[in-house]
């Protein structure tokens, strides 16, 4: 509902502009003016630039240039919407907004909420240095967490005993239904009420007016469930607030790190990483990344390292970019959260975070940026030249989600298929996977030169033969999806090693008859000495990311080689054959 004109015209009226923005920065008089330093967090100001205009109600920034009136201010200052900051006036002036009559009742209940919830904030935090709360407050410091970061945040204790908040709010006038309505308690038989949380550590949420909202509590043992969180209230709805964005949005400076769990944002926070957040117990959604892109531009995820966490990191990122973010991951290393990690190093636990924060993605887009400057995009044959390199620098990052984020934004800014630049950064992907194999190989190759092949003695004479011959076979049983393509257009004879062509035709045959064929399934059918060696061909073989493009590729290369004549062939062979097979080969290059 729109705010009536003559409202804000009152409020500006009743609000004295010098007096808010004092509280924020000192002010001089200065002739008819007040001047300072500008207090605006994008705007490092040495000399006082910053000027108020207490009768006419507005300020001007001569540095940023920044100006306007005490709502904007607000908004600036406070990082609020316009109908959030005549709120965050209004409350300050002691007037209240006006609203319909529904609206006006909700409102109240609202408002009843937040003051139950503040005062419940109130008395967990004092709890936790009561004896009663004596476990509570040395977990919380056994996570190393510091006094003042306890403080900070507000971290409490709710009290074993089930009626011990009820008690003291009903002692503050508050309602049995108030409570409920907050959630604070629940219903208990006839017309009694308990509290809803009980011997838990208590995280109140704080949203950007700062009313505490709702709460987390974790237990602090390995009963189920781990967190209990204050379910969706007339004040709290979990799907459009963040954990900590009362804290974050005045340290984002363009950036806010989204991270998985409270304990993560406190962690974060205490390490001097202030802009992190975290949703409340539920995935992203598209409201809160609509939020988030009120206080940021660039959005770091750094979720846990399993699965889960990969799989939220994946749903995450089309919604930030939806929302208009840039976005960036962080992957902690060896399976951490953020809070492990940092924790594990001790005193260098933030400095190894920053690393990993600079790291992320913030070198690729800098090498991007760095290549893009390179070509003129406007001209077509130089947005090939600009892609095909660029799709070589993406193919170098080991983190799939951090590629498939370039990959997005590269499509986009080229007018080019998502799926195009994707093969294309596959295919140098395998290339370079198979020129280290290669190398690996040859490395291999040259170290055992002097001892024989016993079990292929066939493949000294045709190592590049042999080797596609293995690298087939690896891709084929490793991903059998892309065998039955194979299993029909070759045939046994393009095999040129003996020991391999039956391998092969081993497979081939158990998958015509519709059986499987790991190595488990064809052991039968080799010696032990074979059956390890194949084990090597499989355990060597490096990771495909299309294992039916890699089969094309290593089926030409045995093409290739069949048109070869061996050393022993080109001796016996006459003129006429051979200028066929120089034919042939010219052919295939072309
Ligand atoms: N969560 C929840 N309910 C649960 C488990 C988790 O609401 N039963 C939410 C909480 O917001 C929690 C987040 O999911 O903070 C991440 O969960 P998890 O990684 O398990 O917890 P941490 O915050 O890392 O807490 P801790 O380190 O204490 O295990
Ligand atoms: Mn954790």
């Amino acid at each position: 509902m729109p705010i009536p004109d003559e409202f804000i015209q009152e409020l500006k009226q009743r609000v004295d502009i010098a007096e808010v923005i004092s509280s924020y920065v000192k002010l001089k008089k200065q002739g008819r003016n007040l001047i300072g330093r500008c207090p605006f967090p994008d705007h490092q100001d040495s000399s006082p630039s910053f000027s108020v205009v207490r009768e006419n109600g507005y300020f001007h920034c001569f540095g940023c240039q920044a100006g306007g009136d005490v709502i904007t201010f607000i908004r600036k200052m406070e990082n609020l919407d316009y109908v959030e900051a005549v709120r965050f006036l209004a409350q300050r002036a002691g007037m209240t907004v006006p609203e319909d009559d529904t609206a006006n009742s909700m409102s109240k209940l609202r408002t009843r909420i937040y003051e139950a919830n503040r005062e419940a904030a109130r008395f967990y935090h004092k709890m936790l240095y009561t004896p009663d709360g004596e476990q509570a407050l040395s977990y919380l410091r056994g996570r190393q967490l510091s006094e003042k970061t306890i403080v900070h945040f507000g971290l409490g204790y709710s009290p074993r005993s089930c009626y011990e908040l009820v008690n003291h709010l009903r002692k503050k006038g508050f309602t049995n239904a108030e409570l409920i309505q907050a959630n604070l308690a629940v219903q208990r038989g006839q017309g009694g009420v308990r509290d809803r949380f009980s011997d838990r550590v208590m995280f109140p949420i704080i949203d950007v007016r700062r009313n505490v909202i709702g709460f987390g509590g974790r237990i602090m043992s390995d009963i189920k469930p781990k967190y209990l969180n204050t379910s969706d209230t007339p004040a709290f709805n979990k799907s459009r607030n963040l954990f900590a964005l009362n804290f974050a949005k005045d340290h984002a400076k363009g950036q806010l790190i989204l991270v998985e769990g409270y304990m993560d944002v406190i962690a974060l926070h205490q390490a001097g990483f202030e802009n992190a957040v975290a949703t409340l117990g539920t995935a992203l959604t598209p409201e809160q990344s609509k939020i988030i892109k009120r206080y940021a531009e660039e959005v770091i995820i750094c979720y846990d390292a399993d699965q889960a966490g990969q799989k939220a990191t994946a749903r995450a990122i089309p919604l930030l970019r939806t929302a208009g973010l840039q976005v960036r991951v962080l992957t902690v290393p060896n399976g951490k959260d953020p809070d492990e990690f940092i924790k594990s190093y001790g005193e260098q636990g933030p400095g190894r975070f920053r690393m990993l924060l600079e790291k992320s993605g913030n070198d690729a887009e800098y090498r991007l940026q760095k290549l893009r400057e390179k070509y003129n995009l406007e001209i077509t044959e130089q947005r090939i030249a600009f892609l095909t390199d660029a799709a070589r620098l993406i193919a170098g990052f080991d983190n799939s989600i951090e590629q498939d984020i370039y990959i997005s934004q590269l499509a986009g800014e080229l007018g080019v298929e998502k799926a195009a630049i994707r093969q294309q950064v596959s295919r140098i992907q395998r290339i370079n996977s198979k020129e280290d194999y290669k190398r690996q190989q040859r490395e291999i190759q040259k170290n055992l030169s002097a001892v024989s092949d016993n079990i292929n003695r066939e493949k000294a004479s045709n190592l590049r033969a042999a080797n596609a011959e293995e690298a087939l076979i690896a891709v084929m049983m490793i991903y059998p999806s892309a065998a039955d393509r194979v299993f029909r257009s070759l045939p046994p004879e393009r095999f040129v090693t003996s020991f391999n062509r039956k391998v092969y035709e081993t497979i081939r045959k158990r998958a015509q008859e519709g059986h499987d064929y790991s190595l488990t399934d064809i052991s039968g059918e080799f010696s032990v000495e074979e059956v390890s060696r194949i084990a090597k061909i499989l355990a060597s073989h490096p990771r495909e990311n299309n294992p039916e493009q890699a089969a094309g590729d290593y089926i030409r290369i045995l093409e290739e080689e069949a048109s070869r004549l061996t050393p022993e062939e080109i001796a016996k062979a006459d003129n006429d054959m051979l200028l066929q097979c120089i034919n042939k080969l010219k052919e295939k290059k072309k």
